[in-house]
């Protein structure tokens, strides 16, 4: 019987820089989550973290990951042919089911781009699975910009709002995430008597005041879902190292409904 906790070696199909301290990772394996779950990632005797998917495809999945520790320094190393080793795919997604037939709203910034790519570009490859999406990106400077040819294709499909937060440069407004809020529509899909959703993700200040700004502009919290990092083990909801009072980031989210999100933002 496998053991379920067990991480296991997969090959490293290609490595693309994104920026100069975030790498993307193509791994070949016929694992399958949802879009939002994250899987744990390790190197034997160095380490393991948790890794949301950044997307995913017929037997592949991306990662991409910050080289900011013991652990991701060590992956940084690794080539086209190396093994990284995965347990998961584990966590709730996004909720699909709340964001069909709805107009999509996204606002995300940074590395939180990361774990809504593999939603956008869904929302791309069926054009009937959302009835429009409207997307916030934030990043801090134009160096560290992410996914560029996503942004392209987003731009092409979606309404989108490309920012820096103190930039100035083509294609991209100054300023942060949460001052383009007021700029969704959401009050044209009121008017049209039309639902929506909406998902953020990002670094947890981003998140609190972007919170704070769509409830501003008539957002509804029960229709808002917010993405969470914390430190990990287990992940299975056995270690308690993700709890914060009564809630497993690992079990309960990452992906939470804003309701339950806005006691969990620092
Ligand atoms: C659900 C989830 C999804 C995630 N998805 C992604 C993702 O898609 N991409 C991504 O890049 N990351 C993601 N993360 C974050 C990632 O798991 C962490 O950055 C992980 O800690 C990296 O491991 P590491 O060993 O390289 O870094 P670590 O060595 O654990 O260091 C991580 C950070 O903590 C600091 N730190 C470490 N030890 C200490 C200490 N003793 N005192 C103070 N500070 C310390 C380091 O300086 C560094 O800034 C996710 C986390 C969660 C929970
Ligand atoms: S990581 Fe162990 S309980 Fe969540």
């Amino acid at each position: 019987m496998t053991n379920y906790m067990q991480p296991q070696p997969y090959e490293i199909i290609s490595v693309k820089h994104e920026t100069d301290i975030e790498y993307t990772f193509r791994i070949a394996t016929d694992i399958k989550p949802e879009h939002g779950q994250f899987l744990q990632l390790s190197i034997p005797k160095i380490g393991e973290c948790p890794i949301s998917v950044s997307e995913q495809g017929d037997g592949w999945l991306e990662f991409t990951i910050r080289k900011v520790g013991k652990l991701t320094d060590v992956i940084f190393q690794k080539k086209a042919g190396d093994c990284l080793f995965l347990r998961g795919p584990y966590g709730k997604g996004w909720p699909m089911d709340q964001i069909k037939g709805k107009h999509l709203f996204v606002v995300a910034g940074g590395t939180g781009v990361s774990p809504v790519r593999s939603l956008l570009n869904y929302c791309v490859k069926n054009e009937d699975f959302v009835k429009s999406v409207s997307l916030i990106c934030g990043f801090k400077s134009y160096d560290s910009v992410l996914f560029r040819n996503d942004l392209e294709k987003w731009n092409e499909k979606f309404n989108t709002w490309f920012c820096l937060d103190n930039e100035e440069h083509e294609g991209f407004n100054k300023g942060f995430v949460t001052a383009y809020v007021d700029q969704l529509p959401l009050a044209a899909v009121k008017e049209a008597g039309e639902d929506y959703a909406v998902v953020v993700v990002g670094p947890p200040p981003m998140m609190k005041f972007t919170g704070i700004e769509l409830l501003k502009n008539g957002f509804e919290e029960e229709k808002i879902w917010m993405s969470f990092e914390r430190k990990m083990s287990c992940a299975i909801g056995k270690c308690g190292h993700c709890r914060i009072d009564e809630v497993y980031v690992c079990l309960d989210g990452p992906c939470f409904p804003y309701t339950v999100a806005k006691d969990l933002v620092d």
